[in-house]
């Protein structure tokens, strides 16, 4: 399915070639994913099921009531990236944007922009997770109060990239894990995370994260590994505090 867009998912639109490239795109994932992601992610991923799952694109009506019944988030239909502002405030409120759009089957392993596989598989399974989705309201809210402060909104986009999009974990048995969306969503980054000696995992540090610039078209080479998703509310504790 090409990117068309609509502020629906137009479930009928996808077609059988949408079918295959959701049911490749999701197996391959849950065979990398099962030794290497989060155990919060996994079990979260396993309560989805079967909504979630490589048998059909997912139905969002089917996992906005998941979603709704775990904490009170669901799935708002944009079309693509959305200026920042616009972005904070949905997660405030508790909706986490998702385009519907599938890429085809030459697109595998590349994509420019964000496509549903990445949207659903990557970002959603997680807001079943009390901790996480409760990080994500907060980051969201702080976002809104101060949607004015350039910097302030610079450094909530690095936390934000460098936790729901590509955070990592070291378990107390020193394992690392994989959490963040681009990650989980991603073949390539996956094994690049675990297999690229000269990618580095250093522990999780609010002044380091808030300092640390991106580039979105790049490969990572740095993660930020969290303990667990309760580090994340004292994240924001810390920054409340700070910045009140
Ligand atoms: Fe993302």
């Amino acid at each position: 399915m090409t990117a068309t867009f609509s502020n629906y998912q137009d479930y009928d639109a996808y077609a059988p070639a949408d079918y295959a490239v959701w049911k490749q795109l999701a197996e391959r994932q849950l065979t990398a994913l099962r030794a290497v992601a989060s155990a919060d992610y996994l079990q979260c991923l396993d309560e989805l099921h079967p909504v979630l799952s490589p048998n059909h694109p997912p139905r969002f009506t089917d996992l906005n009531e998941r979603l709704a019944a775990a904490h009170g988030w669901s799935i708002k239909v944009v079309p693509g990236f959305l200026p920042v502002n616009e972005f904070f405030e949905l997660l405030s409120n508790r909706r986490f944007c998702s385009s519907t759009w599938l890429r085809s089957e030459d697109q595998m392993d590349y994509l420019e922009e964000p496509d549903m596989f990445h949207d659903i598989f990557g970002h959603i399974p997680l807001y079943l997770n009390k901790d996480y989705a409760e990080f994500a309201q907060r980051l969201g809210a702080l976002g809104v109060k101060y949607a004015d402060d350039e910097e302030r909104v610079t450094q909530l986009q690095r936390l934000y990239w460098f936790t729901i999009e590509f955070g990592v974990l070291r378990q107390e048995d020193g394992e690392l894990k994989v959490y963040g969306a681009g990650i989980c969503s991603s073949y390539g980054e996956t094994k690049h995370v675990f297999q690229n000696p000269e990618v580095q995992v250093v522990p999780f540090d609010l002044d380091t994260v808030l300092a640390q610039d991106f580039v979105i078209t790049e490969v990572q080479m740095k993660y930020f590994a969290i303990r667990d998703f309760a580090e994340l509310w004292k994240v924001v504790d810390e920054l409340e505090a700070r910045w009140a």
